[in-house]
């Protein structure tokens, strides 16, 4: 139907606001993509040292996320809502206007859960955070978060939005796979360094 189509097109326009570029430009802090990993998330911004516009980056991502499946929510209903989480991590992962070269989709992966259903972002946010304070490896954390979001589902009640979990989750498995080939050679940053 075409108000599903509108749905998707407004969440994807959204999801595509690279706010890391924003903030880090806003800060004076330089061209995120030149800076780091290159990538245009939190865990980048945090790499300057400046903490409150790493936090912003990191609320405004995943704000993204959940105000399009909260405003879906309302306007339309609960398909609608699964479709713009989807279409707004896409939006961030593949940004029109970055020439659709986007980042690892993290934050707005936690906003879009934590609006859906927020059992499941609180969940999946412990997860990170525990990994995160056990290890300190950002996408480690984002990994474990990812893999285990599913069983999440399934376990509190929400197995209705399961598929949509296992897309994300997939999205960020590819989205990360430079990681993945750090964090095996040992050669990953930390955060906090480097
Ligand atoms: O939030 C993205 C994170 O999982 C990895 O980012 O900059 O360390 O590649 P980065």
């Amino acid at each position: 139907p075409p108000i599903l189509a509108l749905v998707a097109l407004l969440a994807y326009l959204a999801g595509a606001v690279p706010f890391g570029i924003v903030i880090a430009r806003i800060f004076g802090l330089g061209d995120l993509r030149r800076i780091g990993s290159g990538n245009i998330g939190a865990t980048n911004v945090l790499r300057t040292g400046n903490k409150p516009a790493a936090f912003l980056t990191l609320v405004l991502d995943a704000g993204k996320g959940a105000f399009a499946v909260l405003i879906a929510r309302a306007a339309v209903g609960e398909d609608a809502a699964q479709l713009a989480g989807l279409a707004a991590f896409t939006g961030h992962i593949f940004p029109v206007y970055l020439g659709f070269r986007g980042g690892k989709g993290v934050a707005t992966f936690l906003g879009t859960l934590l609006a859906l259903a927020w059992p499941v972002g609180l969940a999946a946010c412990a997860t990170w955070l525990i990994v995160a304070l056990a290890t300190r490896y950002s996408s480690l954390s984002a990994l474990m978060a990812a893999a285990l979001s599913p069983l999440y589902m399934i376990f509190l009640g929400h197995g209705q939005m399961v598929m949509l979990g296992i897309v994300l989750t997939v999205l960020i498995y590819a989205r990360h796979w430079p990681n993945i080939e750090r964090l095996k050679a040992g050669t990953e940053p930390k955060i906090g360094k480097g």
